[in-house]
């Protein structure tokens, strides 16, 4: 069989309704967008912003969330279409499965990893530090070494260093997440609305307060002028930004993954998926505004939580530890939505034969697939526990920019090979739309550096040797 061979959308449809044990279509439109808010609003929003403002745009960094945006926004157009035509747990895989043929769409599952199981064990390291630092600042303090993987250095009670052993915070979330998943999807959607209820609420509150605290001086000059050198302020700035900024609105192309757990899947995917986006673009806008205006940008340089400093502007200390609360609280959601999305990729890549059949066995009353949850259970905690996080963390952006490309390549495709096939949703101004998705996406790549890019072609070096080893052999397209 060709490796470009393409798996008809009429199977793939009929497929996914097939008799057995299936997914449960229990989400509707609410569920959807609180799965994409859910999976946005972590990490990005509450260090990078900071961090992006005092090195790279000042100000400016409020034009990078705009920039950044547009960026999502042509993905998430492209990314509704499919989701709407073929509503699949998948997503970007049998997107890709359906149009580019089945290397293409292997190399795309593989690289899903990076997004939902790297990504996710890289936000539970980040959850498990804000656990401990809230943990202290209510006197209860866990012995640094149990927190910390055997990488990084940590300092002892007695003001010595020592390299960590496990980082027990981090498997733990995982392991109750993991447990939540198995349990069910509306049980996982449910605690995911709570979640980004309380996210949220803080959000606004910072915004709502630190509003009258904005000195205007601190936004003239918008765009700080550039100092010499490309990305160092000026407009290059602001580009350079966006891509650091980008890993905030990673998550909202994880809804699509929920698509076979839609009630209606053709209404309401793209509601979830683009206003899911809209709603954070707008918040992220608001929040960099408040915070560049709060705090000169260049007093960021070097703070470790960039909040903070704007929030001790104001006799609201408290404010400090809700936002503490909601970061933990974001970072919460966010491995449950990756945790799903990984699951449902695999689960769709085990039907298809590429992955052992282990990965797509349903439970008989919990409808979820157990046994996937609990394998990336026992090895996203082995990530989260041991690896040398930092040098991976990055990887969650670029390989989700990867999967950005494929995928707005795939509608241009799918747009010659079935232009008759009813698209509940379409793309506006397609190839327009698309293909400024990937020069966007592409350009955010290389903002990413080459590093980057040579840990994502040895990945998928890995991937391909099991494709070959394994899943070409197993393949049920191949066999058919
Ligand atoms: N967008 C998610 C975050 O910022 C990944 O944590």
């Amino acid at each position: 069989m060709s490796l470009f061979a393409t798996k008809p959308l009429s199977r793939i449809i009929e497929e996914s309704e097939g008799g057995g044990h299936t997914l449960k279509r229990s989400l509707g439109a609410t569920n959807l967008v609180a799965l994409g808010i859910g999976a946005i609003i972590g990490a990005g929003l509450f260090s990078l912003t900071g961090i992006a403002a005092a090195n790279y745009a000042g100000p400016g960094v409020v034009l990078s969330f705009v920039v950044a945006a547009f960026g999502c926004a042509f993905a998430g157009m492209c990314y509704s279409e499919f989701a709407t035509m073929i509503p699949i747990a998948g997503s970007a895989y049998t997107y890709a499965y359906a149009t580019m043929g089945e290397l293409l769409a292997w190399i795309i599952g593989w690289d899903l990893v990076l997004e939902y199981a790297v990504g996710a064990a890289t936000v539970s390291v980040s959850w498990s530090a804000y656990v401990v630092s809230l943990l202290k600042d209510f006197g209860i303090q866990l012995p640094p070494q149990l927190a910390a993987s055997p990488a990084s250095l940590v300092t002892l009670a007695d003001g010595t260093q020592a390299h960590g052993i496990v980082n027990l915070p981090a498997v733990f979330v995982i392991v109750m997440i993991s447990l939540l998943l198995m349990i069910g999807i509306q049980e996982s959607a449910r605690v995911n609305s709570v979640i980004v209820v309380i996210k949220v609420a803080v959000v606004l509150v910072f915004i709502g307060i630190g509003w009258s605290y904005i000195n205007p001086q601190n936004h003239t000059p918008m765009v700080p002028a550039n100092l010499g050198s490309f990305g160092e302020f000026g407009w290059s700035g602001v580009v350079r930004a966006a891509g650091v900024i980008f890993f905030a609105y990673i998550g909202f192309d994880a809804v699509s993954t929920a698509a076979q757990e839609a009630r209606n899947p053709k209404r309401d995917m793209p509601v979830g998926i683009i206003g899911s986006l809209i709603i954070c673009t707008i918040l992220y806008v608001l929040f960099a505004w408040v915070l560049t205006g709060m705090v000169n940008y260049t007093e960021f340089k070097g703070a470790a939580a960039p909040v903070a400093v704007a929030i001790d502007k104001t006799p609201y200390a408290w404010l400090n530890r809700a936002v503490k609360m909601a970061i933990i609280a974001g970072f919460t959601s966010v491995i449950l939505v990756m945790l799903l999305g990984q699951s449902r990729v695999f689960f769709s890549m085990s039907r298809d034969g590429l992955l052992p059949k282990i990965f797509s066995e349903i439970h008989p009353r919990w409808l979820t697939p157990y046994r996937s949850n609990l394998l990336f259970m026992v090895f996203v905690s082995l990530f989260g526990a041991f690896a040398p996080i930092e040098v991976v963390g990055e990887m969650t952006s670029i390989g989700t920019l990867f999967a950005f490309v494929l995928v707005c390549a795939g509608v241009i495709i799918m747009r010659k090979t079935h232009p008759a096939h009813p698209r509940p949703f379409q793309t506006p101004l397609v190839p327009v739309v698309p293909i400024l998705g990937i020069l966007v996406n592409v350009g955010l790549m290389f903002g990413l550096g080459w590093t980057n890019w040579l840990r994502l072609f040895v990945w998928l070096m890995i991937g391909l040797c099991i494709y070959f080893g394994y899943s070409r052999s197993h393949s049920k397209l191949a066999s058919h």
